[in-house]
């Protein structure tokens, strides 16, 4: 969440970091602002509610210096109000922040640290630049050994760009988790969230990793650890196509597109919420709904698997039955059906000839349908009678990721919106716009377990023709699409089954080294039995990987995703398994975006 920019050494500076800014706008757009300062001379600070633009409106010619920061907030801690806009300063307004993550104990350090201290905002970024000054102005330490010591006791994701006001010609960054790029222009130097914000400026980038601090001059970029350990990084060239179909700096559309995910979390939340956090879904779909019996979902592929992630969520929260129909075969005739039946069409092109096979018939019944999809004026919402849309921007890599993560989201916004319609409690208790906020971080998060996926695989998945996905309740419908993905991109043969049901008559096809991907999210009753399955395949040789989510963790499992609401699970937990996919076709030398036999709309029955 949120986008931050910084420049030290450029006359423009105003220019660069506002620049930047329009291109981070996608990232939050509820706040943002800039400081800026001239060496030896005077600094200003402009903060505003609200969009990029309206930060502008606020930045006279008086706002100019050669170096600064700048930031674009999606709130988290604290409501969008100017107080909590970043960048966040100390009491004496001599130390500037700009955060973007979130401070997981920031309430311990306020207690422990920072009991004296008043405070402008909400922030976790308000705590943390007041312990920065602290230890510069009680303790008496030098800025850098005060930001050390800040970031050994900080807990949590964190992407940091720091200032002094007495001494702008230095710019100290840290990240842990969050992305940070240092951009290395002419004379000058630049820090921002992504490469796309300074690339108007250069194209040669130095990457960032986890725990390790870098301070910016106008001429030097010194990384090191937090111990302090020089590290030597090497700068690249970002070949960017700045154009939302081109590939960007990645090698693949997919990995693209799987770290757009947080994105598309971010813009279905501003599309089907308002300010305030109420529905904005239309009014004619709920009433639609409200009227049925039964809701019937077709689909196919991964837009089938995304419809059993949404299924509980959708009986939970409108109390009306979810049936799921994979569309290549109700095209051949419906099942007898209940009195008043409501269809939801679930594709991401809008274009599958299956699923529009069904809908024609529906169409025949007179029966009313809703089709949620990626793309506007599709054949499936053009003829079906209400669309949702998913806004996820193009998917082009033939293995749809964002699609399925945004589908399951969208469903979570009508069955909310229905649920609330109904007077239904749970789905009343249930705040979307934060549990889906968190969904975003929790993606984010498993994002920065490239390298320790890319080993999972090399050491586990290159080698083998078979795999199993396993999982209980909705861990099982993440097997089935993770078992997909693995098998569409990397010829493995693998299949996601019900934990329980492995014992039924497929453990026999388990051998030695045979790898079994266990997905155990926070639910510890069904995460007990599904661990007792894992020791079951152990026990017969199988190399077990275990994905779990907080909650139910242990030390030993390989991967260990961030706790979301357990209506949300779907999404989070894919992720890893997305990358697990791309990672064995990337290893496998395969073309990752366009797997043999296949194509992207599938336009025949
Ligand atoms: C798999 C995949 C396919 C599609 C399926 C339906 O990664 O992309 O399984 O999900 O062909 O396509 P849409 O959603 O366009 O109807």
């Amino acid at each position: 969440m949120c986008g931050i920019v910084g420049v030290v050494g450029s006359a423009n500076a105003t220019d660069i970091l506002m620049q930047g800014l329009e291109k981070l706008e996608y990232r939050g757009y509820d706040s943002a602002g800039i400081f800026v300062a001239k060496a030896g001379g005077q600094s200003n600070l402009v903060k505003s509610v609200g969009r990029i633009a309206d930060l502008q409106a606020k930045i006279g010619d008086a706002v100019a210096g050669d170096a600064g920061i700048g930031h674009t907030r999606w709130a988290t801690h604290g409501k969008p109000t100017e107080n909590n806009a970043h960048p966040h300063t100390s009491m004496s307004e001599r130390f500037v922040l700009v955060h973007n993550g979130v401070i997981e104990n920031f309430k311990e350090i306020q207690e422990e640290y920072l009991k004296n201290d008043t405070f402008y905002g909400q922030t976790d970024t308000e705590i943390a630049v007041h312990l920065i000054a602290k230890f510069v102005e009680e303790e008496k330490l030098e800025l850098l050994e005060a930001f050390k010591k800040a970031l050994n006791i900080i807990k949590g994701s964190y992407a940091f760009a720091l200032m002094d006001a007495e001494n702008p010609e230095v710019i100290y960054v840290a990240k842990n988790k969050s992305p940070l790029l240092i951009g290395l222009g002419d004379g000058y130097n630049m820090v921002c969230s992504d490469a796309m914000a300074m690339i108007r400026e250069t194209s040669e980038f130095m990457e960032i990793h986890d725990k390790e601090l870098v301070v910016l001059t106008k001429d030097s970029v010194s990384v090191t650890d937090y111990a302090g350990k020089a590290i030597d990084r090497k700068s690249y060239t970002a070949e960017l196509d700045l154009s939302d179909i081109g590939k960007g700096t990645y090698p693949f559309y997919m990995l693209k597109e799987i770290d757009e995910q947080p994105t598309v979390m971010r813009h279905l939340i501003s599309e089907y919420a308002d300010e305030n956090g109420a529905m904005k879904v239309d009014a004619d779909i709920i009433k639609a709904i409200q009227a049925s019996d039964r809701i019937y979902i077709i689909a196919a592929g991964t837009s089938y698997n995304a419809g059993f992630g949404a299924k509980q969520m959708l009986e939970d929260l409108t109390n009306t039955p979810v049936e799921l129909g994979v569309a290549s075969e109700w095209g051949y005739g419906m099942p007898l059906l209940s009195q008043k039946p409501f269809f939801i069409f679930l594709s991401q092109s809008g274009e599958t000839a299956d699923s529009r096979q069904v809908l024609v018939k529906t169409n025949e019944l007179g029966l009313p349908s809703l089709t949620v999809t990626n793309v506007p004026g599709s054949t499936l919402s053009r003829e079906a009678t209400y669309t949702m849309l998913i806004g996820a921007g193009p998917e082009i890599a033939v293995a749809s990721t964002k699609a399925y993560t945004g589908q399951i989201a969208t469903l979570a916004f009508l069955a909310k919106a229905v649920g609330e319609a109904e007077g239904n409690e749970k789905a009343k208790a249930f705040d979307l716009v934060t549990e889906l906020s968190l969904v975003a971080q929790s993606i984010e998060a498993s994002l920065s377990e490239k390298e320790a996926i890319a080993n999972i695989v090399k050491e586990r998945l290159l080698e083998t023709r078979n795999a199993f996905y396993i999982g209980r309740k909705q861990d099982y419908y993440v097997a089935m699409e993770a078992s997909l993905k693995l098998k569409e991109i990397s010829y493995v043969q693998c299949e996601g089954f019900a934990a329980g049901e492995l014992k039924h008559g497929t453990i026999s096809l388990i051998e030695k080294d045979t790898p079994v991907i266990a997905l155990i999210s926070n639910n510890p009753e069904v995460a007990a039995h599904t661990r007792g399955n894992v020791m079951e395949t152990v026990s017969r040789g199988a190399a077990a990987i275990v994905i779990a989510e907080e909650g139910v963790a242990r030390e030993d499992d390989d991967i260990v995703v961030n706790a979301v609401h357990p209506y949300l699970s779907a999404i989070s937990m894919v992720i890893p398994t997305q990358l697990i996919a791309y990672e064995t076709s990337l290893q496998r030398g395969l073309d990752v975006d366009k797997p043999r036999n296949l194509a992207k709309a599938v336009t025949v029955e």
